[in-house]
C-alpha cells in the first residue's frame, strides 16, 4: 500500500521542529509500524536525506523504548498495543498518518520522534526499590505472599515505562506510571518498611521533574499498552496521604 506520512522533524533539542510530508510507498500490510518506518528510512538514506529518528529496542512490546503519537493517540489506534506491535493492516492504501513525538515538558525532544525520558528514571531512583541489609542471603520464599497480593503486584509490575500515559494526559502527569511502580512494591510484604516514604519520595520527584498532577481524565489508562488500571492511582493517593500523616 502507499501512504502519506506527516512526520514531526526536529534536528535537535533547540531546533525549531515542523511537520514534514513523506511518502511511504509499497508498504506490506504485514509490516509493523516500525518496519514501515525502516522502509521509509531506507528510501530517505538512498536519496541522501536524513532518516526519521525514532526509539526502539525489543520490538516485542516488552521494553518500553518505542512510542509516538499516531493520529493524536499515543501508540496508535489499537488498544493495549505498543507502537512496535501495531501492524500496517490497520491502515488502507491512500491513508494519511500523522506521527509526532510524546509531548510533555518533562520529555524534551532530542530529535524527531525521540524524547528524553530520564525524568521517569529519576522517579524510580527516588523509591522504586526495596532496601536489603547486607549479610547472608535470606532463604528463598521465606516470606509468604498471599496469591491475590502477588497477582495484583504482577499486574502493576507489567508497566514497561514507555511514557504513553504522560503523553496522553492533558496535564502531562506521570501518575499512572508512578502509581504502578509504587503499587508493585507497596502491595508486597517486602515493600512495607519503606511503603509511605516510597510514595512520598516518588510523588515529590514526579512534581520536581515537571510532570503535572492528576485530575482524573483517565486518558492514561485508555492508551496504556499494558492496560494498567487507574486503581493504582487510588492506591498511591492513599499511601501518599498516610505518608503526610506520618511525617
Ligand atoms: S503505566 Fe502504561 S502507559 Fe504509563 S509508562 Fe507504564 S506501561 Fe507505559
Ligand atoms: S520496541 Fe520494545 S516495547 Fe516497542
Amino acid at each position: 500500500m502507499d501512504l502519506k506520512l506527516m512526520v514531526w522533524r526536529q534536528a535537535g533539542p533547540d531546533a525549531k521542529g515542523t511537520m514534514e510530508e513523506i511518502a511511504a510507498l509499497g508498504i506490506s500490510e504485514h509490516a509493523s509500524f516500525l518496519e514501515m518506518l525502516d522502509v521509509v528510512n531506507e528510501g530517505l538514506i538512498a536519496e541522501d536525506k536524513e532518516p526519521i529518528a525514532f526509539d526502539h529496542d525489543c520490538r516485542e512490546g516488552i521494553c518500553g523504548c518505542c512510542g509516538a503519537v499516531i493520529d493524536g493517540v499515543a501508540h496508535g489506534p489499537q488498544p493495549g498495543t505498543t507502537l512496535c506491535q501495531l501492524h500496517m493492516r490497520n491502515y488502507k492504501d491512500g491513508d494519511t498518518i500523522y506521527i509526532e513525538p510524546w509531548r510533555a515538558k518533562a520529555f524534551p525532544v532530542i530529535r524527531d520522534l525521540v524524547v528524553d525520558r530520564d525524568a521517569m528514571d529519576h522517579i524510580i531512583q527516588a523509591g522504586g526499590f526495596v532496601s536489603v541489609g547486607t549479610g547472608a542471603a535470606p532463604d528463598a520464599n521465606a516470606i509468604p505472599v498471599p496469591k491475590i497480593q502477588a497477582d495484583l503486584a504482577m499486574d502493576f509490575a507489567s508497566c514497561i515505562g514507555c511514557g504513553a500515559c504522560v503523553a496522553s494526559c492533558p496535564n502531562a502527569s506521570a501518575m499512572l506510571f508512578t502509581a504502578a511502580k509504587v503499587a508493585q512494591l507497596n502491595l508486597l510484604p517486602q515493600g512495607q518498611p519503606e511503603r509511605y516514604r516510597r510514595a512520598r519520595a516518588m510523588v515529590d520527584t514526579m512534581e520536581a521533574e515537571g510532570f503535572g498532577g492528576c485530575t482524573n481524565h483517565g486518558e492514561c489508562e485508555a492508551v496504556c499498552p499494558k492496560e494498567i488500571s487507574v486503581d493504582a492511582i487510588t492506591r498511591l493517593n492513599r499511601d501518599f496521604i498516610m505518608a503526610t500523616w506520618k511525617k
